[in-house]
């Protein structure tokens, strides 16, 4: 078997070496290329690029595998609760039962925020997005713990730090929901499980604690489990590339946030329930929509559609299809959207425009669903994405820095003018 790759350039031969992973994944090192070549590479989009080693999280998206530290994704969405998977995604193994009491422990001892902090709710318009709430409040919820920007990857100081941050995120997001929608602050119940107190959070009103089913309890644990993490995304890797300037661990997750809203990322949740309403709503045939998607000159796409990795199947999906289903039922209620969608997916699956380029349902597709069928309000749909990606977003900021990573600084092939002299603006 090869550990090289010879490349031939300009009449010189060059040998780069090989790395291969531990499931036999193979990569081309071109650390030294341009060194030895003056040459750089050109990968817009990244798609071709490793840009770390990481042991966090395994994707083969040939045969729709997902794993968080080497477990199946099926296995940790059947059993394992969010808190325990995102213990796992941080420190590498599942806890016990006594390093899960601490941590969840932890995490409900710093669910509560500032009162001060509470005040800057009120600053909003009543119309500003939550998922831009919860990118500022997470830079301010640091000024008020001003140790946490300190904060490196190792020892009681990182516990603390990634127990706050996993907890306020939720807190956070909540209190955005109740500021916009002029509801009073409930506060956290730390005797509450992780998806309950949040529930709690958003839900309970002054003279009626809300009580989640079972079932509600459960789908919304699924979700986080199947968001935890997801290797080198647009979102984690723009939590790399700030963290790789050596900004703290807040300001880089704020920015990861941002980089999720955007709609071919995170915001593609919302963006599918809004795609299943229109379509419902119009009451036109969905050869009008597939055909709009397949117009090169028309921007519209499916959303919930297609994936830069995957291209078979994302296994996130088909059990989000199953339990979605399955949550419906438990609820004694239906969704037209399901209908739709099931459809929808019926005719991609024979259309030859998304059979030649894999576009298979992704994450997105069916979890818009569940969380209606959850009662979680549409523009909140993103800021849940962002509560179940905080453990890979930290895990993967902690495993920069452990890794002692170069700073981000691609190159580019300079497409503009030739030197040129500056011309007085009276000649201009
Ligand atoms: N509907 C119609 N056509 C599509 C779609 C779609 N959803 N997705 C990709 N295509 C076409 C695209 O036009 C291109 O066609 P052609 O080869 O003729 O030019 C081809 O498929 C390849 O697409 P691409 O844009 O080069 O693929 P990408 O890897 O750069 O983008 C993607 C991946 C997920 C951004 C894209 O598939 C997309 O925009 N999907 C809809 C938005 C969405 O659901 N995003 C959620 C992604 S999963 C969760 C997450 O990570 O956030």
């Amino acid at each position: 078997m090869t550990n090289s790759a010879t490349l031939s350039l300009n009449g010189e031969e060059y040998t780069l070496d090989v790395i291969t992973g531990t499931e036999n994944e193979q990569c081309i090192d071109i650390q030294q290329l341009r060194n030895q070549t003056g040459c750089i590479t050109m990968d817009p989009g990244f798609g071709n690029t490793g840009s770390c080693y990481s042991s966090i999280t395994y994707v083969d998206g040939k045969n729709g595998v997902l794993r968080y530290r080497g477990y199946p994704i099926e296995e940790l969405a059947e059993n394992a609760s969010f808190v325990e998977v995102a213990y796992l995604i941080l420190y590498g193994e599942l806890p016990n039962q006594k390093q899960l009491c601490i941590f969840s422990r932890s995490l409900e001892e710093h669910a509560p925020i500032h009162t001060n902090l509470e005040h800057h709710f009120s600053g909003f318009p009543k119309s500003a997005p939550p998922m831009a709430i919860l990118s500022a409040m997470l830079n301010l919820v640091a000024c008020f713990h001003p140790e946490v920007l300190d904060v490196t990857s190792e020892g009681p100081e990182f516990d603390r730090t990634a127990a706050l941050l996993l907890s306020k995120v939720r807190t956070i997001s909540a209190f955005a929901y109740r500021s916009a929608t002029g509801k009073p602050f409930n506060q956290p119940n730390p005797f509450l499980s992780y998806c309950n107190n949040f529930l709690h959070l958003m839900f309970s009103d002054p003279y009626r604690e809300y009580v989640p089913s079972k079932t509600i309890e459960k789908a919304l644990n699924l979700f986080l489990v199947l968001h935890a993490d997801h290797e080198q995304n647009c979102s984690t890797s723009t939590v790399r590339v700030v963290g790789s300037s050596r900004a703290n661990l807040f300001s880089s997750v704020a920015a990861g946030v941002c980089a999720l809203w955007g709609p071919l990322h995170g915001g593609a949740n919302a963006a599918v329930i809004a795609m299943l309403e229109d379509i419902k709503a119009s009451g036109k045939p969905l050869k009008h929509y597939l055909d709009m998607a397949k117009d090169k000159d028309n921007p519209y796409r499916l959303m919930g559609f297609g994936h830069r990795v995957y291209k078979n199947f994302d296994p996130r999906s088909r059990i989000l299809k199953r339990h979605v289903d399955e949550v419906l039922k438990e609820l004694n209620t239906s969704d037209p959207l399901l209908e739709i969608a099931l459809e929808l997916e019926q005719e991609t699956l024979k259309d030859d425009y998304f059979i030649s380029r894999n576009l298979y349902p992704n994450v997105d597709f069916y979890s818009g669903i569940l969380l209606r069928a959850i009662g979680i309000p549409l523009n909140m749909y993103t800021v849940m994405f962002a509560i179940g990606r905080m453990p890979g977003w930290i895990a993967n900021w902690k495993e920069l820095l452990e890794h002692n990573q170069r700073i981000s600084r691609p190159r580019q092939i300079y497409t503009g003018h030739s030197i040129r002299s500056f011309v007085p603006i009276e000649k201009r």
